[in-house]
């Protein structure tokens, strides 16, 4: 399974991406935010472009627009302003832009159509559903971010009798893509998305995920473990001084 940083900070990114393990990032509204308000006076554009140029791999950047023609005007001035760096931006659709009763609800997959159909690559986000992953993977998007945290947290504030008739924890629902997209050979790939600890991480892989996209404390939790810390502690109060000595004199430094 790749994986990806799910965060803005160049921090977190930098020190990710000297682990080996990134194979890609993605963005939304809230992590810019985050990262941008934790700094002075950003400039926005040099520090998107830095981050295109630190991942070696896919960089998701998200529309704010809600309607098809809007978001497809700003995915492609995201793609014309930020892939010439390295090749790697990703446009972030919404499976769905209505939040209110009444409002379109296709205007995420008309974007998703359009924006394929100039063949500049689409993240489909906020998928809640097999159903919304099946429709933008039709549209044509090149991922689909099933939300695994919010599909639980959303279970959990339904009543007892709301929840029996859920159709997928966060879990499930990742698995369910999976085998849906296989079942039909559709040509696009799953990410593992809204991570919120490790068992969503080890869901991911046993569902069979192309891709978990992964918070950097989420990272930390996946690489600790307890014992392997007493292991630590335990190896280094056994060191004989002979054999210090001769590592020491093997690595000059
Ligand atoms: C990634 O593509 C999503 O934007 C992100 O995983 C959302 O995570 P959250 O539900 O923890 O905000």
């Amino acid at each position: 399974m790749r994986i990806f940083i799910d965060t803005a900070d160049l921090q977190e990114i930098r020190e990710a991406c000297s682990w080996g393990i990134v194979d890609g990032l993605t963005t939304n509204p809230s992590l810019i935010r985050k990262a941008v308000e934790a700094r002075d006076e950003v400039d926005i554009e040099a520090y998107l472009e830095e981050i295109c140029r630190t991942v070696d791999g896919p960089v998701s950047l998200e529309v704010a627009r809600l309607d098809a023609e809007g978001m497809v005007a700003e995915a492609t001035g995201l793609h014309e302003r930020f892939n010439p760096i390295a090749q790697n931006v990703v446009v972030k659709i919404p499976a769905n832009t209505s939040s209110e009763e009444g409002a379109p609800d296709f205007e995420g997959l008309k974007a998703i159509a359009g924006i394929s159909r100039r063949g500049i690559p689409v993240n489909a986000t906020l998928v809640m559903t097999p159903e919304q992953a099946l429709l933008c993977a039709k549209a044509g998007a090149r991922y689909v971010s099933p939300f695994m945290g919010r599909v639980d947290d959303f279970e959990v504030s339904q009543s007892d009798a709301q929840r029996a008739g859920l159709p997928s924890s966060g879990e499930r629902l990742v698995s369910e893509i999976v085998r849906i997209f296989r079942n039909y050979e559709l040509d696009c790939e799953v990410i593992a998305a809204s991570v919120r600890h490790v068992a969503h991480v080890r869901a991911a892989e046993l569902a069979g995920a192309a891709i978990a996209t992964v918070p950097f404390p989420v990272l930390l939790e996946m690489i600790r473990h307890p014992k392997t810390a007493e292991g630590i502690r335990r190896f280094t109060e056994d060191l004989v001084p002979a054999y210090s000595a001769l590592l020491s004199a093997l690595s000059p430094s």
